[in-house]
């Protein structure tokens, strides 16, 4: 392997220690203090002249801040002469406004992408985009990787007899289709509505196929208040499933979720740890599996 290091935000650091201890190496050291006005002043410690630098970083709550975070240790990074620098974004907030939903709106998933691109990174690491055309919005190699195995092998330790996979939306069809696949199980997709003119709300009205006498297996890419899940999962117990699973790759847990999902029809929340989950966040139901894997295989690749 080349020489490489790795340095993580303030997002996500135990997933980075995660990382750097499936890679043998340590963390990288660098001082993120702020200015009495709350101004940042990323500093890197080590010496990287002509190493390759990775930088590990979910956007997530508060996700201005660590795409700042970000861009600025970029920077810095950048003015050490490196070798080359890649950017591993295990949650990319904004992904959700990847399309113009209405006039009057950004595309602010592109405009993150562009506003990455004064730091200069080589090269991209993300996981579980919401929309796989975000890819297209940089303009460097970006590899595109999926927490779906984890997720799916959680699901195979449960040996469940008559398990169906559920989209909750027409939007994550392809989704539900990869993990149905990997699981050698059924699928179906269920109808969401969302309302513009009032934020995170949305409504399940109708589930396309039969789910009676069946463990439904929810997947989608965020949980984030948790309507889309709680929605569906009422709507699949109503239907006649006997029992609702839910898992996503990101676990935003915003606004009322855990209260959400805690009252819901479901048994257990499977996320993963794309998104740090303080204790206090972690719910009795919710179980939370490691990426770490997955994202240390996309760096050995890269850094081969
Ligand atoms: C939307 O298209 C996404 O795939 C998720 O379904 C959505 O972000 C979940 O949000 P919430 O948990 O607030 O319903």
């Amino acid at each position: 392997m080349k020489d490489f290091i790795l340095y993580s935000g303030s997002s996500n650091v135990p997933l980075a220690e995660e990382v750097a201890h499936l890679l043998h190496i340590s963390l990288g050291k660098v001082d993120l203090t702020r200015f009495a006005d709350g101004e940042l002043r990323p500093w890197i410690q080590d010496d990287i002249r002509d190493k390759t630098v990775i930088v590990l970083e979910s956007f997530s709550y508060p996700m201005d801040e660590h795409i700042m975070e970000m861009v600025l240790m970029g920077d810095a990074i950048r003015r050490c002469a490196p070798k080359s620098v890649i950017a591993v974004i295990p949650y990319f907030g904004y992904a959700r406004q990847d399309k113009l939903h209405r006039i009057g709106e950004p595309i602010s998933a592109r405009v993150i992408a562009k506003f990455l691109e004064i730091s200069v990174f080589h090269e991209m690491i993300c996981v579980d985009l919401h929309n796989d055309a975000i890819v297209g919005f940089f303009q460097v190699p970006v590899s595109h990787v999926s927490a779906l195995p984890i997720l799916a092998a959680e699901i195979k330790k449960m040996n469940l007899k008559n398990g169906i996979i559920i989209s909750p939306d027409v939007g994550g069809v392809k989704r539900a289709r990869n993990l149905a696949y990997l699981l050698d199980m059924p699928m179906l997709v269920m109808e969401k509505r969302r309302f513009l003119d009032k934020h995170d709300t949305s409504e399940t009205y109708q589930i396309i196929g039969d789910v009676s006498g069946k463990t439904a297996i929810i997947v989608d890419d965020i949980i984030s208040t948790g309507g889309t899940t709680v929605q569906g999962a009422r709507s699949l117990k109503e239907a006649g499933a006997t029992s609702v699973i839910a898992m996503t790759t990101h676990g935003v847990l915003a606004g009322n979720a855990i209260e959400n999902l805690t009252q819901a029809p479901i048994e257990e929340v499977i996320v993963t740890n794309s998104i740090n989950i303080p204790k206090e966040k972690r719910f009795s139901k919710l179980r939370v599996v490691s990426i770490a894997p997955i994202i240390a295989d996309a760096i050995s690749t890269l850094v081969r």
